[in-house]
């Protein structure tokens, strides 16, 4: 994102994800358009699956699992879009804390099977847009951010809500170079994290959040650009001032704190008003909130948004 246009990805034939649409025409067949289907033999973690179709529009077509699991970005694993693939294999998520801090009635540090327990697991199909061009179609796996907010009780302080990544250069051979200030650090406006549209995901495609996507647990606020979806998250920090983010930090003229998805703003190097699908060959015209503007614009009613990028 910050060295160089990033590379195109790879164009090809979409494939059927055979398994994944069987499991939807068994579920159609049962009159669950919006349902709930019993996943936990199958899906550890995963208790059940509310389906929202919806969400999915158009000529939208679910993106492959092996490119939402293969083509990533995750900078503490390199640079590449293929590297967290390669390299995640050395992040134990288990055990795994989160500590919830700051302007907050309840703060403490849960065990993540401890904090995602009370919430059951929703499916949402989401359009995933980065801020290099390129986009996805993905079924995440969890449950809305702000059933968790509300839990935790921020105080009539907290305005804003930080999320960090694990810090360990072990574990994280990419914390070995300088090519970010670690921690990766993101945040919202509490208003943003409490949309019902924002979610906190442990899974995709039925399964458990593979590391190079973020397990065991991210953030994924589908009308923004993918980078403020932090990703191994172990701290939550309610904020009464805006935090410092690590790419608005990094080069604030190029990524700033909002990034919602906006084909009238570009980035200063390159052009936002198209994208390219993964896996598809033409590119299509970026939508203004990523598609999302009837449930979210309202959020950012009176801002001028080419000054609030
Ligand atoms: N989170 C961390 N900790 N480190 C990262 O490098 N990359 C971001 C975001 N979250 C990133 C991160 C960017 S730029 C994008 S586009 C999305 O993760 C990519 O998510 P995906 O690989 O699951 O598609």
């Amino acid at each position: 994102m910050l060295i160089r246009r990033p590379p195109e990805p790879p164009a090809r034939e979409i494939t059927d994800e055979q398994l994944f649409w069987n499991r939807r025409r068994f579920l159609g067949a049962l009159g669950q358009g919006v349902g709930t289907l019993a996943l936990a033999a199958a899906t550890p973690g995963i208790a059940a699956c509310a389906t929202d179709e919806k969400l999915v529009q158009g000529d939208d077509k679910l993106t492959p699992w092996e490119d939402v699991t293969g083509y990533n970005n995750f900078y503490e694993f390199g640079t590449g879009k293929g590297d967290p693939k390669a390299n995640a294999g050395s992040l134990r998520t288990r055990p795994w804390t989160v500590a919830v801090e700051g302007e907050v009635a309840k703060p403490a540090t849960y065990a993540i099977d401890d904090l995602v327990r009370p919430f059951p697991a929703v499916e949402r199909i989401y359009r995933h847009r980065c801020v290099e061009g390129w986009s996805m179609v993905v079924p995440w796996m969890g449950f809305p951010l702000g059933d968790l907010v509300r839990r935790l009780e921020p105080t009539s302080k907290a305005k804003f809500v930080e999320f960090t990544t694990l810090h360990d250069p072990v574990q994280m051979p990419g914390q070995r170079s300088g090519v970010l200030d670690w921690p990766y650090v993101e945040a919202l406006r509490l208003d943003e994290a409490m949309h019902p549209l924002t979610l906190v995901v442990t899974g995709v495609y039925g399964r458990p959040l593979p590391n190079q996507n973020g397990a065991p647990l991210r953030i994924v606020i589908p009308w923004k650009y993918g980078f403020k979806g932090g990703k191994s998250i172990v701290r939550i920090r309610f904020t009464e001032r805006q935090p410092a983010t690590t790419w608005n930090v990094a080069a604030p003229d190029e990524y700033g704190f909002y990034a919602n998805v906006n084909p009238e703003v570009d980035h200063p190097r390159w052009s936002q008003a198209r994208e390219r699908r993964v896996g598809e060959l033409f590119r299509r015209k970026t939508l203004p909130f990523n598609g999302y503007a009837a449930e979210v614009a309202s959020l950012y009613a009176g801002m001028d948004l080419r000054v609030h990028y």
